[in-house]
């Protein structure tokens, strides 16, 4: 695991990830009091291979920002951002301040699992005069059924997913990359979400969504055959070991979705609702029994149904399409019809949009047994370029 803890108060803090760069963080033996210092001393390094934020578990909280450049902004302009963005990103993900004279919303607080991911937009490439670096990966999504999308909230030319398992620390490093961008770049638009925090299971589980799913048992792991293959990007050469971020904010009609007795609720899934085992598993099945899409009761009839989501989603189902999910929910109030503005910052990670998301999503909007319960309200796509070496910054290879 990346994830290593600072400053250790108190014996038998456990911030290593359980199984491997997936595994969620370990349940922390130390009592509560040092438990909370375990987690505000987590810290994942800026720099590497590949950027941080994308194998990590989900951090308790999330920010999004997309950001369009000034008409003014050149590609000088964009380099001197990344390059201002990147160091400040690193002091705060090592657990320094970000820059002489800041707010200091965070004061007090370590990294938290700090990690910022930067994101580049295909309309950042004419504005920056490399229309001829764009890569084809970054053609536009198509439209899908059912798409209610709200230009407003989607799209933008750069894109910052900043996540930390305390709140305070994430929006702090939001308002320092606001004020970094001052003259350069201007917020399009903000999305903010959560997750789990470490802590709040009596060991570490799968995260569940506000539908109540147990969600992203399936997702692809590092250790898994093809994982890198699925998820990182061998090219354009600026792009190697960088990946593909699919964004969609979903709104859950929950109003309708609650009303649902919990069998209607599990079919529609193909998973039992209390511990996330498939249904196509019996009674003895657990979350990691695997999903067997054929298995019919004893009346022949499919245990997992036709338009289950986990089987119409499957990679089985849509030619090996496959993609890291690494979403967070969002609660944002009320409708003016008084409905619960709150559904799933949904995220997918791939080597190519063509081959994970998009044939997914044809399908599932066509008509899986979730999708009446879903409104696509917002989407994106954005290339996420490798990690940066120290001393570098995250596109430079692009840029110089
Ligand atoms: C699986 C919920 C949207 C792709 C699942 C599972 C749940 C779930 C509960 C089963 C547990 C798991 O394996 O993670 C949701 C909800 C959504 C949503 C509530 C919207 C609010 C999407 C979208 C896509 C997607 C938009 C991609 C286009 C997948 C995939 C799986 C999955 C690939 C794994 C299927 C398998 O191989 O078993 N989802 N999902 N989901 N979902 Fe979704």
């Amino acid at each position: 695991s990346r994830r290593a803890v600072l400053g250790g108060a108190g014996a038998g803090l456990a911030v290593g990830a359980a199984g491997g760069a997936w595994g969620r963080r370990a349940w922390a033996q130390a009592p509560a009091a040092d438990a909370g210092a375990a987690l505000g001393g987590a810290r994942v390094p800026f720099h590497g291979p590949r950027q941080a934020g994308i194998v990590e578990p989900a951090q308790a909280r999330v920010e999004w920002a997309a950001f369009d450049l000034l008409s003014s902004t050149r590609r000088d302009g964009l380099a001197a951002l990344l390059r201002t963005w990147s160091a400040a990103a690193a002091r705060m993900a090592a657990g320094e301040p970000a820059a002489e004279g800041e707010n200091q919303i965070a004061l007090d607080a370590g990294p938290s699992s700090l990690t910022v991911t930067f994101g580049f937009g295909a309309t950042l490439f004419d504005k920056a005069g490399l229309a001829d670096r764009r890569p084809e990966a970054l053609a536009a999504l198509p439209a899908f059924p059912g798409d209610a999308l709200d230009p407003a909230r989607s799209g933008g030319d750069l894109w910052v997913q900043i996540g930390a398992d305390d709140a305070l620390v994430a929006v702090h490093a939001l308002r320092v990359l606001v004020r970094l961008a001052t003259g350069l770049a201007a917020p399009r638009w903000l999305m903010s979400g959560f997750a789990r925090t470490p802590g709040a299971t009596p060991h570490p589980m799968t995260g569940r969504n506000l539908m109540g799913q147990v969600d992203g048992t399936n997702n692809p792991r590092p250790q898994d055959a093809g994982f890198d293959a699925a998820v990182f990007a061998t090219g354009p050469d600026w792009m190697a070991g960088g990946s593909y971020a699919v964004l969609r904010r979903i709104r859950m009609l929950l109003e309708g979705w609650d009303t649902l007795p919990l069998d209607r609720q599990e079919r529609i899934i193909g998973r039992r609702k209390s511990d996330g085992a498939p249904l196509s598993g019996g009674p003895d099945a657990v979350e990691r029994t695997p999903v067997d899409l054929a298995a019919t009761d004893p009346d022949g009839v499919l245990r997992i149904a036709p338009d289950a989501h986990v089987r119409v989603a499957a990679a089985a189902s849509n030619g090996g399409a496959a993609m890291l999910r690494r979403g967070f929910s969002f609660h944002d109030g009320l409708l003016p019809d008084g409905s619960p503005d709150a559904g799933l910052l949904f995220a997918a990670y791939q080597a190519d949009p063509a081959h994970g998301f998009v044939p997914v999503q044809q399908r599932l909007a066509r008509g899986d047994g979730l999708s009446r319960y879903l409104r696509h309200e917002a989407s994106a796509l954005f290339a996420v370029p490798p990690g940066a070496p120290e001393g570098g910054y995250v596109g430079q290879p692009l840029l110089e």
